[in-house]
């Protein structure tokens, strides 16, 4: 039975090859940031309130500049299509019969431009900065053209880290299909006729550039190789000037770095490590989320990601200053395991969460919660949070 997002997550590891299963799962080195990021979660105490007066339930708020009925959006997850078939395309379907936002990543088996031609609701994109800034600049006219309005540019895989389950399964190596590959994934059959069924799997916004190779695991090892390692500030300056849309920095968790992108212009930042990724011993993002609310002020907006798996983990962020929330892995689970359905099931179960957990704390609406925050998002010890 789909309960909650960790029966997806068990469902999704028995659908898909473990290639894959490991590769959205893992996390760098010893993975203890990615631990963190649910640990600390935990340790926060939501207030029960009780014989409060019934007022109409209301969890739409504000984020990104834009009301929206759900506190949490779907963030960047790269090749979605190798999860299951046409993936991008069931992901952004089930955000938008949710009423809101999907991200495609720039390692996306779909392009803009395809999901454009399939939905009319909020597209985001999110930038990886390629040295080839030639490249770069037809991203950019691919997310004009498709009417985005939101980009986000990540900072924090300069250099990739080490995620050892990908060593151990020959992930980070894989450029081509080999017998043995194969063999593997025949392992796991529907998954491999879904994928089959449509085709080479190939990343659409590089077809028509022969020299990232052909298929999607060459495009992916040469799309890596190909991100720009000495991106700095000055490149975020010159990408501020560029897109005249809004600009949202994704990957910060130092205070002065979230203070850097306000003084710069941008729109906004996701307090985010990649999901415990990238630099192994960094902070969980809760733990980063009141330093950085406090160095940019109340009206600069503040996404986060990073282990939510609940809906009471949605209201701890934003209880502690977050404006909106994003899903990672909830959601690639919810695709890995049921497509479309399942990526549905995962958004209304994060919502029934959210929706029961209010009503026990007495709080009506999410602006309510972002009113009352640290009132009803409190410690269970005195070091964590810090005030
Ligand atoms: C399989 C996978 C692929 C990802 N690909 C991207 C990507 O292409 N671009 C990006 O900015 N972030 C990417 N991320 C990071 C997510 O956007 C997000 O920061 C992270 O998943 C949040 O942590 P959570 O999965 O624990 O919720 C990826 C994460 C996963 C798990």
């Amino acid at each position: 039975m789909l309960v909650n997002v960790l029966d997806y997550r068990e469902r999704a590891r028995r659908r898909l090859p473990k290639i894959f299963f490991d590769y959205i799962d893992g996390g760098s080195f010893d993975e203890e940031t990615m631990r963190a990021n649910r640990a600390d979660f935990a340790a926060l105490t939501l207030q029960q309130r009780v014989l409060v007066e019934p007022k109409a339930q209301d969890l739409s708020t504000a984020y990104l500049g834009v009301r929206h009925p759900l506190p949490f959006m779907l963030g960047p997850v790269g090749f979605l299509g190798l999860y299951s078939g046409k993936g991008e395309f069931k992901a952004v379907r089930a955000a938008h019969a949710a009423g809101i936002p999907f991200c495609l990543s720039t390692f996306s088996i779909a392009s803009l431009a395809d999901l454009r031609a399939e939905t009319k609701g909020p597209l985001h994109f999110q930038l990886y900065v390629l040295e080839d800034r030639t490249l770069c600049e037809e991203l950019l006219q691919a997310a004009e053209h498709a009417g985005v309005d939101t980009l986000f540019v990540t900072v924090d895989t300069a250099i990739t880290g080490i995620r050892e389950r990908d060593v151990r399964n020959g992930f980070r190596s894989l450029t081509q299909m080999t017998p043995g590959l194969l063999a593997r994934l025949a392992l796991r059959p529907r998954w491999l006729a879904g994928i089959a069924l449509n085709g080479l799997p190939s990343v659409r916004a590089i077809e028509h550039r022969p020299e990232f190779g052909r298929g999607a695991l060459a495009q992916a090892a040469n799309l890596s190789r190909g991100i720009d390692k000495t991106l700095c500030w000055k490149d975020i300056a010159w990408l501020r000037d560029r897109w005249l849309g809004k600009l949202i920095v994704k990957g910060i968790l130092a205070p002065g770095d979230a203070a850097m992108a306000r003084e710069l212009g941008c729109d906004g930042i996701v307090i985010s490590n990649h999901g415990g990724r990238q630099l192994d011993g960094a902070s969980s993002t809760i733990r980063a989320l009141p330093a950085i609310r406090s160095a940019v002020g109340p009206d600069f907006c503040l996404m986060l990601d990073g282990g939510i798996r609940r809906g009471t983990d949605i209201i701890k962020a934003i209880g502690l200053g977050a404006d909106g929330v994003m899903l990672g892995r909830a959601y690639a689970y919810g695709l890995s395991a049921a497509g479309e359905q399942g990526v549905a099931g995962v958004i209304a179960v994060l919502e029934r969460e959210i929706s029961i957990s209010l009503a026990l704390m007495g709080v009506a609406s999410i602006d309510d919660l972002k009113r009352r925050g640290r009132d009803v998002v409190t410690a269970k010890s005195k070091v964590w949070p810090p005030s």
